[in-house]
């Protein structure tokens, strides 16, 4: 068939993204080419996310509705099957759990694509478009062959820099999707980020689930500090960012880079999960609270104007009111200048999924849940406040003539603050010093000096 049509819907993280981008990139190089509009692709790829039931049951029902497209006919036997195109992959974390299973439960899917065999891509098309029904699902090392990217036209580039993760967390269903931690080749890494900004891209940001685990795998002495001096050495006036951190997993010799080297920005993304010791320790999370403040404590008194943000569940099984607000104090206290926030989502196969008779009832997970973010949002005004009439760098990253008129660019300060300017002209991937004018819940307003 000629001039394929490939569509792809991505749910979840950055790393789903990034895993979208490379498909895009591997199917471009057997004849694919992208579509926006899945109506007229000849395969549907459906990138999924398990983190919480929501987006799980949003991933069956996207497949649904494209198994409809698909529709049936009668074969010779006169038996019902389903037409041969379009083409639909079911990928990411949900294919990764559920296998050969989902074939079952959705007879319209021709390829289950685990998180590890990515890279297989290209192969396991053929055979689909040869009329079978294929589940790679099985763990597999990083893979080492160059890989085709085909980036989101954008300012910043993802790059995975490790998976996994070996934390279980009793909550969390990562470990189950995306395997043991494995770190990325130095290499290859290098080599993608030096593709990258030859690309354009102005901003590097290293993925991974638990950033600070980079090298425990690879020979001594190459570990996250060390790759972001490689990164830094390369020639250009360009970002490198990084997340997820693990509160306690940061050392001080990342610390250090962060305030040594000119394009390491100074954020980071430390997720805390609860405030309160008991349910930490019920979580299995490493630290109490009074750690993880003196982690953040400790990163605020080195790195000037450093943004710290976080991730928050509310209504863990078990959590009483006060333990709750022991979240909502130490949200405050710690002046998290921004934070992710969920209601607890119990997953198969986690530990916490089976303490049942501890549920919270859905109605007071969605008030915390409320409360919580009422909380943030005040975090975060006050967090900006705090550049009110200062002099910031910020990357542009888009330009926009607004329904009444207005010309307007938006980039994001090396704290990762996003910060709209009027402008009369397209600025977009030029960094710009502003003058910040207003501080407002989730942006900055800012004038070009
Ligand atoms: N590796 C990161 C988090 C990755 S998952 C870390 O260690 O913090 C992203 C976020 O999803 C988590 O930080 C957590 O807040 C949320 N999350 C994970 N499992 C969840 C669940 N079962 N219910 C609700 N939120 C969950
Ligand atoms: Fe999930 Fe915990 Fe691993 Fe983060 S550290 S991915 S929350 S198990
Ligand atoms: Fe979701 Fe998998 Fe990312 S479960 S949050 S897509 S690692």
């Amino acid at each position: 068939m000629e001039n394929k049509k490939v569509y792809i819907e991505t749910l979840g993280c950055q790393m789903n993204k990034s895993d979208a981008e490379r498909m895009y990139g591997m199917l471009e190089h057997i004849g694919y080419t992208q579509t926006e509009n899945p109506k007229e692709a000849d395969m549907l790829i459906i990138n999924t996310c398990s983190i919480r039931q929501l987006s799980e049951d949003k991933a069956y029902s996207q497949i649904g509705v494209w198994g409809k497209w698909k529709g049936v006919s009668i074969n010779e036997k006169g038996t019902r099957v389903y037409n041969p195109y379009p083409k639909i992959v079911f990928a990411g974390c949900v294919a990764q759990q559920g296998g050969k299973n989902i074939l079952k439960r959705a007879p319209y899917v021709d390829l289950v694509l685990g998180t590890q065999r990515l890279y297989e891509l290209p192969n396991l098309v053929k055979r689909i478009e040869a009329g079978e029904r294929v589940v790679s699902v099985e763990e597999k090392p990083f893979e080492e062959s160059e890989i085709q990217i085909n980036r989101v036209k954008s300012i910043n580039a993802w790059v995975p820099i490790m998976e996994g993760c070996n934390n279980f967390c009793t909550y969390c269903i990562v470990p189950y999707t995306r395997g043991r931690e494995r770190s990325r080749k130095p290499e290859l890494i290098l080599a993608e980020v030096k593709k990258a900004l030859s690309e354009g891209f102005k901003e590097i940001t290293l993925l991974g689930q638990n950033v600070d685990s980079y090298g425990k795998d690879l020979p001594e002495g190459q570990n996250l500090s060390w790759l972001l001096r490689q990164i830094n050495a390369i020639e250009g006036k360009f970002r490198i960012r990084f997340v997820t951190n693990y509160p306690t997993d940061i050392t001080d010799e990342v610390i250090d880079t962060v305030i040594e080297l000119d394009k390491v920005c100074e954020y980071f993304h430390i997720p805390m999960q609860s405030g309160d010791d008991y349910i930490l320790k019920k979580m299995n999370r490493r630290y109490d609270y009074a750690t993880y403040k003196k982690i953040c404590d400790h990163i605020r008194s080195r790195v000037k104007d450093v943004t710290i943000t976080s991730d928050f569940i509310a209504g863990f099984p078990g959590e009483t009111e006060e333990q709750f607000e022991n979240t909502l104090k130490a949200m405050t206290e710690l002046e998290l200048d921004y934070s992710n926030t969920a209601s607890y989502s119990p997953r198969e196969k986690t530990v916490a999924a089976k303490w049942v008779d501890l549920y919270i009832p859905e109605d007071v997970k969605t008030e915390r849940l409320a409360r919580l973010n009422e909380h943030n949002r005040a975090c975060c005004l006050a967090s900006n406040k705090k550049y009110l009439g200062r002099e910031m760098e910020v990357l542009v990253e888009n330009f926009e003539v607004r329904k009444n008129g207005d010309k307007v660019i938006t980039g994001r300060t090396r704290n990762n603050k996003i910060v709209h300017i009027p402008c009369d002209r397209d600025l977009t991937g030029e960094f710009i010093n502003v003058r910040i004018t207003n501080a407002r819940t989730w942006y900055l307003n800012g004038e070009l000096i």
